[in-house]
């Protein structure tokens, strides 16, 4: 069987957490982003090995941070973690790590700003790709209601929120179909909305709270204190009880 490869697109040199450190280096209870991310990912068991693009001048220093990732995916070998460098735009940095990874059956495609993503979602949508799915979202619904606006802030229409979700990371894909997606990219703000302009069905499996994606300073105090409760830090393995405090918390 062909590996699966997930890519942790960690380039982002974005400050817009108030920091100086490029977003997915700073640190979440002591730990960068990019090294709970990939952890998450090992423990996850559904990964032979990791890909993380960060920007050139720290490749070093994210290289060190990660090579004494020592978690193992359950019965798998010990997951191989592979540094390269990325690019201006999100898009530049996937499509390194899709370079850097030729042999890839599947990719599983994650920011590294999703902290806190829960192995079992990760489980979950590799689960689907070897299910036969070539595309794989995990999707939440939306709690707030949309509305499209003009350029001058006046509304112009209200989709129905029952069709609408929330996409996280990882989005999962056949290793063809997405090498093609990037072939001719036209620009994106996801790696599925390159696979649907090919024409291709995108399956949504349930997303999770705890994918939220690490942007704000608010965010940064919600994954500080959910890590402090000790609610999403046991990645191989979170109780029930765990899961929903940690949820309604996000939820509140
Ligand atoms: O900035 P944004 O929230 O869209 O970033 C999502 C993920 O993509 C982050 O993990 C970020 O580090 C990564 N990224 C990247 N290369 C860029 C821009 C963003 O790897 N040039």
């Amino acid at each position: 069987m062909r590996p699966v490869v997930a890519l942790v697109p960690a380039a982002g040199r974005g400050v817009r957490l108030g920091e100086t450190t490029p977003k997915a280096f700073v640190p979440v209870g002591g730990t960068p982003m990019v090294r709970l991310a990939v952890d998450g990912l090992i423990a996850s068991g559904a990964v032979h090995r990791v890909v993380v693009v960060v920007p050139a001048e720290l490749v070093d220093v994210a290289s060190t941070l990660l090579s004494t990732t020592s978690l193992t995916g359950g019965s798998m070998p010990p997951v191989p973690v592979q540094v390269v460098a990325g690019g201006a735009e999100r898009t530049d940095s996937v499509r390194a790590g899709i370079a850097a990874a030729p042999d890839a059956g599947h990719f599983l495609v994650h920011d590294a700003a999703r902290a806190l993503t829960p192995p079992e979602l990760i489980a979950r949508v590799a689960a689907e790709l070897h299910a036969g799915s070539p595309a794989v979202v995990p999707a939440l619904p939306v709690v707030d209601t949309v509305k499209s606006v003009d350029d001058t802030g006046v509304v112009t229409g209200t989709p129905d929120r029952a069709h609408l979700r929330a996409i996280q990371t990882p989005q999962g894909f056949g290793a063809e179909l997405l090498r093609r997606a990037y072939a001719t990219e036209v620009g994106a703000t996801d790696d599925a909305g390159l696979v649907e302009r090919l024409g291709t069905a995108v399956r949504t499996v349930p997303g999770d709270p705890l994918a939220f994606k690490i942007t704000t300073p608010l965010d940064l105090r919600l994954a500080e204190a959910l890590l402090a409760d000790g609610a999403a830090s046991d990645r191989a393995g979170r109780s029930s009880d765990t899961t929903t405090a940690a949820e309604q918390a996000v939820l509140r």
